[in-house]
């Protein structure tokens, strides 16, 4: 079987808590915008992708009056979420495995929505019910999270991925991953040039990580980074609005440029050569 077609049940996704998409510091975000987010304590929490809930259990049992909801495309993922919610005993959760494509109005409002580490890696129509369901399903002054990979630091990680895949294409070898980064690294490492430099300090990074998080980030069929500007435009057309980045400090203005604020993140993207976002959002009206 080719490497891009392995599901998630076949290589289980290395999933953790984030503390930087807890409802805690989504509202801390929402708060310093200026705007006045639901009461944390007693919220309704929801997570698309949730894997096998690392997030959402946390989320759970660090606030008892939460009601909490995951749902995930993986049999396997769910089924061991629920034996860890079944352990804690965990009155506040409920992990569904589902597409979210099923998601319909009856699933009800959530205070604050959550979709980590998802966005870039589905086809263009999960994209759009993510966004939809972060409009449709939140409360009028919720918090809607999403990450994504962003431009322009994905593009030296889309040469690296380029690699990969044009080599599974040609030699059809399902174990050599591993193998593959270890020979780009010392390859690039050897090279003189700032290209070398740059494409090797990349690979090294992708080395810490788990094999399931290469894997998905090298091989997946589906894989789309973008720029900042792009998915805010995606986001406004939903009726959605930016308020923060959940992980990063507001960046620092630009006044000679131009006083947008989406202008603004996007040039400093543009000077950081950013890779990644966590966008918290809210409804436009507000
Ligand atoms: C890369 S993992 C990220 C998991 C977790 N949010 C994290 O960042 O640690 C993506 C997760 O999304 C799930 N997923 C992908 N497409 C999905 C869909 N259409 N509906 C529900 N879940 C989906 C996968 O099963 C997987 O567990």
């Amino acid at each position: 079987m080719p490497l891009d077609k392995i599901s998630y049940d076949e290589l289980p996704y290395t999933c953790s808590p984030m503390p930087y998409a807890h409802p805690d510091n989504l509202a801390k975000v929402a708060t310093q915008a200026g705007m006045t987010p639901p009461l944390v304590k007693t919220s309704r929490v929801l997570e698309l992708g949730c894997c096998d809930g690392s997030h959402i259990i946390a989320v759970a049992s660090s606030l008892p009056e939460t009601d909490c909801w995951g749902v995930d495309l993986s049999a396997e993922n769910i089924a061991t979420g629920q034996a860890t919610i079944k352990a804690l005993a965990l009155k506040n959760i409920t992990l569904k495995q589902m597409n979210i494509l099923e998601i319909e109005l009856q699933f009800g409002i959530f205070d604050y929505i959550i979709a980590h580490g998802i966005y870039s890696w589905v086809s263009s129509e999960v994209q759009t019910k993510i966004l939809s369901i972060c409009k449709n399903h939140l409360a009028p002054n919720g918090v809607a999270y999403v990450s994504y990979d962003t431009k322009p630091g994905w593009f030296m990680r889309s040469t690296l991925r380029d690699m990969m895949r044009y080599h599974n294409s040609v030699a059809q070898t399902t174990h050599q991953l591993k193998d593959l980064v270890a020979f780009f690294a010392d390859a690039t490492a050897k090279t003189k040039t700032a290209y070398g430099k740059f494409a090797n300090e990349v690979i090294n990074q992708f080395r810490q990580l788990p094999a399931s998080f290469v894997f998905k980030n090298l091989l997946e069929e589906d894989n789309e980074p973008l720029y900042f500007y792009e998915f805010m435009q995606r986001a406004q057309a939903q009726g959605l609005s930016y308020l923060g980045d959940a992980l990063y400090p507001p960046t620092p203005i630009i006044p000679a440029l131009h006083q947008d604020l989406i202008y603004q993140e996007q040039m400093m993207d543009l000077v950081h050569n950013r890779h990644f976002r966590h966008t918290c959002l809210c409804h436009s009206h507000i």
